[in-house]
């Protein structure tokens, strides 16, 4: 990812630091692991080892998830949005540098991120440029963020929840599975049990995210626990309680896992995906 990033002494120094700082060095990187293991999915069923040329696709796939959520980050801690401090362990982009470095970042990662996008190969480039950005969109991450800032102090059903969650994380999270496919495999869609298993991981990590806020601390999570709870936020712990909302987050992974079964040998990774999603710390 490094090399897909302009070098920091590259004029604007500033802006292009402030990128590397918030895109490098932290994260636990699940959105481009998730890239990683649909194609390994692929390499598995076809029998052969990914050509390098597959490999770059992969990368570049990669690369480009993780620039949008980097990118969703920053914005997202911004004192117009959630107004945080602290994020990855470190200052956020706009405590360490300023406001308008933060926003001009999250811009350019943006950016980046199609940049990183066209090393896909030609036959997968137009799926795969029309997959991010809807997943990055008003109907994807951007919308759900959007619905989020309105919910503040309002209550909320479980559909609209689940429906705001779907945008706001599910959406990229399910890119990154389908966008591994298409990195790996050009000449077959997407199938319908990764769509299903892309469906209920990218939910899960949410409900997972609201369950890990009220339960993390601080130190472990990297960034500051009871937020939800201290903003008023509707999350799934608020909307249906703790212990429905783990009984929700194991209901998720069991319909993941029923997703892969079908799907035949070689979803080990993928398997491994959704256990770390589920039963993460931080
Ligand atoms: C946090 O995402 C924000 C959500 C979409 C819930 P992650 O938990 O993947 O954050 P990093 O990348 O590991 O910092
Ligand atoms: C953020 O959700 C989702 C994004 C699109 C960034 P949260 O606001 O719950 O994420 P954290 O808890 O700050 O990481
Ligand atoms: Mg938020
Ligand atoms: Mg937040
Ligand atoms: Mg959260």
């Amino acid at each position: 990812m490094a090399a897909r990033l302009p070098d920091a002494a590259t004029e604007p120094a500033r802006l292009h630091e402030a990128m590397r700082y918030a895109a490098l060095d932290g994260g636990k990187r699940v959105r481009p692991l998730l890239v990683y293991a649909t194609g390994d999915l692929v390499a598995r069923q076809s029998g052969s080892s990914p050509d390098a040329a597959t490999n770059t696709a992969l990368d570049a796939a990669a690369c480009a998830v993780e620039m949008i959520h980097a990118y969703s980050l920053v914005h997202d801690d911004l004192p117009c949005m959630d107004d945080d401090d602290l994020r990855r362990g470190k200052p956020t982009v706009h405590r360490q540098f300023d406001e308008a470095t933060a926003m001009l970042v999250g811009d350019a990662l943006q950016a980046q991120a199609f940049l990183a996008l066209v090393e896909l190969p030609a036959r997968s480039l137009h799926a795969g440029l029309s997959e991010l950005g809807r997943a990055a969109g008003s109907l994807g991450m951007a919308g759900g963020q959007a619905i989020d800032l309105a919910a503040v102090g309002q209550t909320m059903t479980r559909e609209a929840l689940e429906g705001m969650h779907r945008r706001k994380t599910g959406a990229l999270l399910a890119a990154a599975v389908r966008l591994g496919w298409l990195a790996a495999r050009t000449d077959e869609p997407v199938p319908e049990a990764l769509q299903r298993y892309a469906s209920a991981i990218g939910l899960a990590f949410q409900v997972v995210d609201d369950i890990l806020d009220v339960e993390g601390d601080t130190v472990d999570l990297g960034k500051t626990a009871g937020k939800d709870a201290a903003q008023n936020k509707p999350t799934f712990v608020s909307v249906l309680g703790l212990e429905h909302a783990r009984t929700l987050a194991h209901s998720l992974a069991d319909e993941a896992a029923g997703a892969l079964a079908t799907l035949g040998p070689g979803a080990e990774r993928l398997a491994s995906m959704a256990d770390l999603i589920i039963n993460r710390k931080h």
